[in-house]
């Protein structure tokens, strides 16, 4: 199982994310597992964000569009130029594009936090040409059932984000199969020891930034330089998988294809 700090992406992304290790360690997989998607043009990258783990992703794409909630967001995203089409939209109500627009639409960590879930992805399948593939990278159920804190945590984390689905491969399947996905995968990441570091890492830091549960610790890292702080991380966490088995990791990315109607 490839440790942490054997990732490409690692001193990146902790350099990056300086200030929110738990995002980082967070987006190691992902980065590792989108990074080998083959990508078909036209391209939507759902929930985007500000459009840099993409660009750290695909560092030789285009993007044909990206759409999101937040127009702060969307507005650093333009100014990386990776985007041909950048839209501000409630992917839970409706996206602003054609029937069968696209052939690949990816969502990085975003999903989840869309609160009508059989919407957004009817929506995702109406935009995707027959054939057209979709990839969510999520954590699911068992991220939530190896949370190392008390279930009050768990509760309130899930909360600051907030976090709607954390379901497990049957309902995955169930839920992209009845917006006419076919071929559905799972591709694991976090096996439990990993999961239990991220989640106390991230229920510290998104208190903090969340809900003003002040840590001394988090405000001196503000003061330190990013390569001090990637040196601490790498010495911390540098030696824990990312890799897991199938059916065993709090994260997976998911692919499934738009079946014929
Ligand atoms: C955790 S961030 C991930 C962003 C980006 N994909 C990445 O990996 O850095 C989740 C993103 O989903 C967006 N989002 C949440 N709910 C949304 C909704 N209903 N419609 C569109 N975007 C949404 C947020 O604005 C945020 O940019």
């Amino acid at each position: 199982m490839k440790a942490l700090q054997e990732s490409k992406f690692f001193e990146p992304l902790f350099k990056h994310y300086a200030n929110s290790p738990s995002v980082a360690l967070c987006r190691i997989p992902e980065l590792e597992l989108l990074s080998q998607i083959q990508l078909e043009h036209p391209i939507l990258d759902h929930c985007c964000g500000d459009g840099y783990i993409a660009a750290m992703a695909f560092p030789k794409t285009i993007m044909d569009a990206g759409v999101d909630l937040s127009q702060k967001q969307l507005d650093t995203a333009t100014q990386r130029g990776k985007y041909t089409r950048l839209e501000c939209a409630d992917a839970g109500i409706a996206l602003p594009f054609k029937d069968g627009e696209f052939a690949t639409v990816i969502n990085n960590s975003g999903i989840e936090h869309i609160p009508d879930l059989d919407k957004s992805i009817s929506e995702i399948t109406r935009v995707l040409k027959v054939g057209g593939k979709v990839y969510l990278n999520v954590l699911n159920h068992r991220y939530f059932e190896r949370w190392p804190l008390s279930p009050e945590t768990a509760n309130s984390y899930r909360n600051f984000q907030p976090f709607h689905h954390a379901l497990d491969e049957r309902e995955w399947r169930d839920v992209l199969e009845r917006h006419k996905f076919k071929d559905v995968t799972f591709t694991d990441y976090f096996p439990e020891s990993t999961s239990k570091v991220l989640a106390g890492l991230d229920y510290r830091y998104s208190a903090h930034y969340f809900r003003k549960r002040i840590s001394p610790l988090i405000i001196l890292e503000r003061f330190l330089p990013a390569s001090w702080l990637v040196g601490r991380w790498r010495t911390k966490i540098g030696n824990l998988p990312w890799q897991a088995l199938p059916g065993t990791g709090s994260g997976f990315l998911i692919s499934a294809t738009k079946a014929e109607v």
